[in-house]
């Protein structure tokens, strides 16, 4: 068998463990997030950037428009730029042109999507003096390698944009920045974004838009489930619901059944009856105080050197350095 192949087989068996595992939950059910981002999803998710009600993008996009020179101040030269989950590079456009006017500009975007990668090349490319290596791999594999490939005398930068890390629980998101700091020398730097706390009627709208942009995002995971597991769900009986947890600060992401029914998965091996009005979660975004930070940032081995604010929308971007 080719070595495609068996990939491609470990990947639909590893997804149909997850499904299993997830819907069998006691309590309340649940599908693994990272599942949504199919080729459609990610899609999905490029147009929910776009929609009026969901301003965490542009937020972040005017905070590094306006500020990535003074993101750079702090770290010497030469920088070499790792980007985690760098999708088409959209946002790093700005930080990758202010690093332009000091120095050539090494940068090595990391992402599981192939396809995320040719566009980053498109879109970054012509910068002039830039040496992209891309790298298709998860976050800290991808880490590890560009931090094996840097120059001695190269301070790294790393970009974990888009507040990808409210999308972790918060003991696992601990657990994800001390091992990515474990990467990285003395005087390194990530650059983290952090969607903040806000109205919550802001926030249920930024996740339930009017348009329905984001129940096709949430539903296209049942239709990605009929397509690569042979899942039968019948996508009309289930409504996207989001709900904020005031206690934990995050918002929750469920698709409701409308009403009683079976719904089987052949690659799975897995047969379950949903009640009426019976949820799946499918995912949490926490919303953080801009306070919060610099504790995270000193127990994950970092210490919180600058943080900038949209004044439209409250998102923060945090400069942290490696203590
Ligand atoms: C990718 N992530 C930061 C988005 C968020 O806001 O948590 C995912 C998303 N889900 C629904 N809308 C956006």
């Amino acid at each position: 068998m080719m070595l495609s192949q068996t990939i491609q087989t470990d990947a639909i068996r590893d997804f149909a463990v997850a499904v299993s595992d997830g819907l069998r939950k006691v309590g309340q059910r649940e599908l693994p997030s990272v599942y949504l981002y199919d080729e459609l999803g990610t899609a999905l998710f490029e147009a929910i950037t776009l929609l009026p009600e969901y301003g965490l993008t542009r937020a972040e996009e005017r905070l590094l428009r306006r500020r990535a020179g003074d993101m750079l101040d702090s770290l010497p030269p030469p920088v070499a730029v790792v980007e985690l989950g760098s999708g088409s590079g959209r946002k790093t456009r700005w930080i990758l042109e202010a690093l332009a006017v000091r120095e050539p500009i090494a940068y090595f975007p990391i992402d599981i999507s192939a396809s995320a990668l040719v566009k980053c090349h498109q879109e970054l490319g012509s910068l002039g003096a830039i040496s992209i290596v891309g790298l298709e791999k998860s976050y800290l594999e991808g880490l590890q390698e560009a931090a094996a490939r840097r120059r001695p005398d190269q301070t790294l930068l790393v970009l974990f944009l888009g507040s990808t890390i409210g999308n972790f629980d918060p003991p696992a998101a601990e657990k994800f920045l001390s091992d990515l700091r474990r990467h990285l020398k003395p005087g390194d730097a990530l650059l983290l974004g952090a969607d903040l706390e806000k109205s919550v009627g802001d926030m249920l709208l930024a996740y339930d838009d009017p348009a329905g942009v984001t129940a096709a995002f949430n539903l296209n995971l049942l239709a990605r489930i009929n397509r690569e597991l042979g899942g039968n769900f019948v996508l009309r009986n289930f409504e996207h619901h989001v709900r904020y947890q005031t206690t934990d600060r995050r918002i929750e992401m469920h698709l409701r059944s409308k009403r009683t029914h079976t719904v089987s998965i052949r690659a799975a091996e897995f047969a379950c009856t949903l009640k009426e009005g019976e949820t799946i979660w499918t995912e949490a975004c926490h919303k953080f105080r801009v306070e919060e930070i610099p504790g995270l940032a000193r127990r994950t081995g970092f210490r919180c050197e600058a943080q900038w604010i949209d004044p439209e929308w409250t998102f923060a971007e945090n400069l942290l350095i490696v203590s």
